[in-house]
């Protein structure tokens, strides 16, 4: 029997397939929504999942999308998964947040949920997601273009979160924006693949016990790095940063959690290694 996975970066707007989103929104062939999940650049990447997130206008949607996920994480043995929700579209979007995340609730009620703010829409609007993620019991995370803006910006919403903070940082940019993160309180990183580029950095996540939620096709596919050949985990691995294997978006990357650890045995890691992959899942979840 094979043994159950857990993921912890799996945001439900990017686990939409094209079958669902076209759905959701008619209008849309199965075809296009393959065409829009081809980019070659992080930029192309945020196009296509704000052309997803655009689409998603009412409860009803945000259900069909979770009752969606919530099949195929059963199909892929995923026991486990934190779910990020891009709460800060919906209240840019001025929706109805609170009826589309008891949507969200009612088809996954064993998903906890992490609200992400986006980062370049800046501090103030980010307040409102934080509160609405202390009122559901949700992480509070934030999601977007890391360059953008800095992480000072969002401090009274990290603030207001408490310790429940699981940034994106060190995707795109570089090892400072971990270092950020870390000293904003942030209780795993979200990508963090840059912290290769500074041990004394991958040090402290180790010995502060922090770990980086690990996605290898989304960071092929983004150009996050150049190759997968060229991807750190398998480093970072050995540097002692705790890893977690996740999928981020996988209807937009085409993947899924067992390909990641396929993948993840491809870049080198050992039966033995890949099981300590598998058990950080559930050692880094939130809820246990
Ligand atoms: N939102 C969804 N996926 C993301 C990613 N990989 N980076 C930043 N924001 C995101
Ligand atoms: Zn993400």
């Amino acid at each position: 029997m094979t043994k159950p996975l857990g993921e912890l970066h799996l945001h439900l707007e990017g686990s939409i397939s094209p079958e669902t989103l076209g759905a959701i929104d008619p209008s849309v062939s199965v075809a296009d929504v393959e065409a829009m999940y081809r980019f070659e650049s992080f930029a192309g990447f945020l196009e296509a999942y704000k052309w997803v997130v655009r689409k998603m206008a009412s409860p009803r949607h945000y259900a069909m999308a979770a009752r969606a996920l919530k099949k195929r994480l059963a199909s892929d043995g995923v026991e486990y998964a934190e779910l990020n929700v891009s709460v800060g579209v919906m209240l840019w979007r001025e929706q109805n947040a609170r009826a589309n995340l008891a949507a969200i609730q009612s088809a996954l009620p064993q998903c906890p949920l992490i609200f992400d703010a986006v980062r370049q829409h800046g501090g103030d609007p980010a307040i409102a997601v934080a509160e609405l993620a202390l009122e559901f019991d949700a992480g509070f995370g934030i999601g977007g273009d890391e360059a953008s803006r800095p992480l000072a910006e969002f401090a009274d919403a990290i603030r207001l979160a408490g310790g429940a903070f699981f940034p994106h940082a060190g995707e795109t940019s570089n090892a400072a924006s971990v270092r950020d993160a870390l000293e904003y309180g942030a209780r795993r990183i979200g990508h963090g693949i840059r912290a290769i580029e500074d041990h004394g950095l991958c040090r402290e996540l180790r010995e502060r016990n922090i770990p980086l939620e690990i996605s290898i096709s989304s960071n092929v596919a983004t150009g996050a790095v150049e190759s997968l050949a060229a991807h750190p985990v398998h480093r970072l691995f050995d540097l002692g940063v705790p890893v977690v294997l996740n999928t981020d978006d996988p209807a937009m990357f085409q993947t899924s959690l067992p390909r990641e650890f396929e993948i993840a045995a491809g870049l080198g890691f050992s039966a033995d290694e890949l099981e300590i992959l598998r058990q950080n899942a559930f050692r880094y979840a939130r809820a246990r």
